[in-house]
């Protein structure tokens, strides 16, 4: 079973808008288009519902429930129980919420480790507790590959260390690490796992519970939804943890690490994430099964998608000698994020692609400790090519013909 990219593509509106038209775009790691489902209750929220929610009044009950469902439906493809899963206004600020309460649960001595192939958000509000008196250890990626090894974390765990953060998948590096089994080797060692999902979450969103992190983080901007942070943490874990948010919601797991008032109307709409999956799901399936089973469905479809139209660009970058292509080169091993380091200046390859209708950017994307491990010339960054499973063959064929022309 192929993905209907018709069927997909017509699920956003971003295609059919009037500025877009004849772009196409290849920094959805940055953010990506929103679905439609999206849109459409972001609007209803904001004209029918734009009320205190849980109030006893129509429109307000309809609103809270609304946010509910996108807990419930969200949580449920996840594999996490509705309340392990909560909001937050971004990933990063998800994650320096949660290294405060780190901070207040972990005792002297403590250490956790990091990793240098992450983006800041899993890695600069961590390594802020060495401030605070906690021994970071740094888990260092292969400076040719940007491969984590999993026998290198060995070398770091011993029984001081509470928790270990790494990414599913880097924004740079691009190759899909092993979570299950990291995850498993945490565990052995008596720590837990805060896994950043960020960049894997766009290409189908993962069964968390089965995967086996503490924590899960994504950020449903980049997964076609609203700018809104999303996290699972496991109930024993978050229940341990000190309470960061207000004191009489401290029984609520699921507002524990949300300090601030959530964005209602945001929470709300990101129950069309769910809905597009059902979507992909009944269009290209059909019948009845669990939300998880769905997910995963769709999630293997993208992928099958993803994985053969990124498989001829990176036989392009590797094959050009001006081009050094950042991790495996190989589509079955990573997301289509696709960084490339260049003879030049990446932000400026990223406007000369501008005027071939191709979206790109240059720089550092926030993953600076990766790139600079690897030997990247930090002046001139890396152009990144990033993709979703809304992108057709024709734009790949046609970003492959731009690059040939620019680089
Ligand atoms: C891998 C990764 N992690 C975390 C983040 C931060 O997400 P947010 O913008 O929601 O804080 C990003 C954003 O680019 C990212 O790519």
């Amino acid at each position: 079973m192929k993905l209907d990219i018709e069927f997909v593509r017509a699920q956003f509106p971003a295609f059919d808008a009037a500025p877009l038209k004849g772009q196409a775009f290849f920094e959805n790691a940055g953010g990506s288009y929103t679905c439609r489902p999206v849109i459409d209750r972001l609007y209803r929220f904001y004209t029918e519902r734009k009320v205190q929610p849980y109030a006893p009044y129509e429109a307000s009950t309809l609103g809270g429930a609304e946010m509910d469902e996108a807990r419930v439906r969200l949580a449920a493809i996840l594999g996490v129980d509705t309340d392990e899963l909560s909001f937050g206004p971004s990933t990063t600020q998800n994650t320096y919420v949660l290294a405060q309460a780190f901070a207040q649960w972990m005792k002297p001595g403590d250490a956790i480790i990091v990793t240098n192939q992450d983006h800041e958000a899993n890695s600069g509000p961590w390594r802020r507790l060495a401030e605070r008196g906690f021994e970071v250890r740094e888990w260092q990626i292969n400076p040719e590959t940007g491969h984590l090894d999993p026998a290198d974390l060995a070398n770091l765990l011993d029984d001081k260390v509470r928790l270990v953060a790494f990414p599913h998948c880097s924004n740079v590096v691009g190759e899909i690490n092993e979570v299950a089994a990291i995850c498993a080797q945490v565990h052995a060692a008596g720590a837990v796992a805060c896994v950043d999902g960020v960049s894997y979450a766009p290409h189908g969103l993962p069964d968390v519970g089965k995967l086996g992190a503490d924590i899960y983080l994504f950020s449903a901007y980049k997964t076609y939804g609203p700018h809104q942070g999303i996290m699972a943490i496991r109930r024993d874990l978050g229940m341990q943890l000190p309470n960061q948010g207000h004191h009489f919601n401290g029984d609520s797991l699921y507002k524990r690490f949300t300090p601030a008032g959530p964005d209602h109307a945001q929470v709300a709409a990101s129950a069309g994430i769910a809905d597009h999956i059902d979507a992909l799901y009944d269009h290209h399936i059909g019948g009845d099964a669990a939300p998880a089973v769905k997910g995963a469905a769709v999630h293997d479809l993208m992928q099958a998608h993803e994985h053969e139209l990124l498989q001829p660009l990176l036989d392009y970058a590797s094959a050009k000698n001006s081009v050094r292509l950042i991790g495996p080169d190989k589509a079955t091993s990573r997301a289509p994020t696709v960084a490339l380091a260049l003879q030049a200046n990446a932000e400026e390859a990223a406007a000369q692609l501008a005027p071939h209708g191709i979206m790109a950017g240059g720089g550092d994307f926030y993953a600076g400790r990766a790139l600079e491990a690897m030997g990247v010339d930090m002046d001139r960054g890396v152009l990144r090519l990033s993709f979703v499973h809304y992108t057709s063959k024709a734009e790949v064929d046609r970003l492959i013909d731009a690059l040939d022309q620019v680089l």
